[in-house]
């Protein structure tokens, strides 16, 4: 067929190719040993085409992969698709892609309570259980009404989950929710922004929420893209710091220079500033909603509530994103930073995940690395606390070796950064590349 010809784009080909088989492996090679005291399941998601194909990477199908660990054993590695409702079924051809239940569930997963929801930035969460089942989708008993960033924050202190939405693509152009710990809906506000632009991730500190109103811009004329959105630098770029249970009218808006940020790492308060660490790219999507030739920098911005004065500093030269906190500083003063490096675009315009893991003292800018050899890509370094010390626990990822083909499983013990994993678990076949994960206690 004649649009079989050619090659296929990189989100299609080698360790981006998706998956069509769903396994469950008890079986597992494991090397070292498993911390006794995990016990839970790590479960990441991504885009996979369900067809085979997708015209973006972002837009295939969510598979999840899962490992589940207990008493010191790997029990299972599995992985299956989320059973949505647009699960194969081409991005596009289901219908308005407004709609805000055609999720795919392909970017993070985020336990808030007794849910455990994959999320989609343009749609409403799917909930999934601890065994990768999908449960169905989840609208806080038909009270959220918008769809969910795939990046909300649950505050350590409250147990409040933040999020919000640029998915409607009508007025108001940005809505923000906060969802009590108990799962009900608290709060819905409307937010005006002068222009649809993509919005990744946000931040939130004990008292403020912080939303990047960066110049990734929507453009109708890239609608045959499937991702109509382009860098448009002369649009301009700000922080907006609203207070948490707060409206339209109380935000603050700080103008910086123009960048865009997928990943926050953190924010805190100081007396009357706001203190913000996140991966810097200086562009994307420049020309095509395809390019990833610019990776992130680790950046720091003070805003300043009373003076209104902005204050951005890069804080490492090493290029790397996907970053983690210990989810009980989130919004705190976390002296902790986990990234993975990227280690720039690859032959086929695709992004290429770094070989090392970074870990980042915030307060005096060190960094430890944990290299993954040569040949070995990584993925989000996800922090599992395990005692009282922020830096107390795990990170934990999948890996891929692009010279072997075999894909594993690593626990980093965080007190002991640069040392070998205390435990490699081999998995059973390819796990491609992915978005985010979490790690969900049993219970
Ligand atoms: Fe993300």
């Amino acid at each position: 067929m004649a649009d079989d010809v050619g090659q296929a784009p990189w989100h299609l080909s080698g360790n981006w190719a998706p998956r069509q088989d769903e396994v469950t492996e008890t079986n597992l090679e494991i090397e070292g040993e498993i911390p006794h005291h995990l016990n839970g399941t790590y479960i990441r998601t991504g885009p996979n085409p369900k067809s085979g194909k997708s015209p973006h990477w972002f837009l295939g199908d969510g598979m999840i992969h899962g490992i589940r660990l207990r008493e010191g054993k790997a029990e299972w590695y599995r992985n299956a698709f989320i059973q949505t409702t647009s699960l194969g079924v081409p991005f596009g051809a289901s219908g308005n892609p407004r709609d805000i239940s055609n999720s795919k569930a392909n970017t993070h997963i985020l336990q808030h309570g007794d849910r455990v929801l994959a999320l989609y930035e343009t749609g409403l969460p799917w909930r999934i259980d601890q065994d990768l089942n999908t449960l169905g989708i989840e609208t806080f008993g038909g009270d959220l009404q918008t769809a969910m960033t795939a990046h909300p924050k649950v505050c350590p202190v409250t147990g409040e989950l933040m999020a919000f939405s640029y998915a409607e693509m009508q007025e108001p152009l940005l809505r923000y929710v906060r969802i009590g710990k108990d799962g009900e809906v608290k709060q819905t506000e409307g937010i005006d922004i002068p222009r649809i632009v993509m919005m990744h991730d946000f931040a939130i500190t004990r008292n403020y929420s912080i939303f990047l109103d960066l110049p990734v811009c929507f453009d109708l004329n890239l609608l045959a893209t499937g991702m109509p959105f382009e860098f448009k630098p002369e649009a301009g770029a700000r922080i907006g710091v609203m207070p948490r249970a707060g409206g339209n009218g109380d935000i603050r808006w700080f103008e910086i220079p123009p960048c865009f940020i997928f990943h926050t790492v953190n924010a805190h308060e100081v007396g009357s500033k706001i203190v913000l660490t996140a991966s810097r790219l200086k562009a994307a999507f420049q020309g095509t909603p395809d390019d990833f030739a610019n990776v992130g920098y680790l950046w720091r911005w003070t805003l300043d509530l009373e003076t209104g004065a902005v204050k951005e500093e890069q804080l490492d030269d090493r290029p790397g994103d996907f970053a983690r906190v210990n989810g009980s500083r989130l919004g705190l003063e976390a002296r902790f930073g986990y990234l993975m490096s990227m280690a720039g675009e690859g032959e086929g315009g695709e992004p290429i995940y770094g070989s090392e893991l970074l870990k980042y003292d915030l307060q005096s800018g060190a960094c430890k690395v944990h290299r993954l050899g040569d040949t070995v890509r990584g993925g989000e370094p996800t922090f599992v606390s395990t005692g009282a010390e922020e830096d107390q626990g795990y990170v934990m990822t999948f890996c891929h070796d692009e010279a072997t083909g075999q894909s594993t499983f690593i626990i980093v013990d965080a007190q002991d950064f640069d040392a070998s994993p205390v435990a490699t678990i081999h998995l059973p076949h390819r796990v491609p590349y992915g978005a985010h994960g979490n790690w969900v206690p049993l219970g």
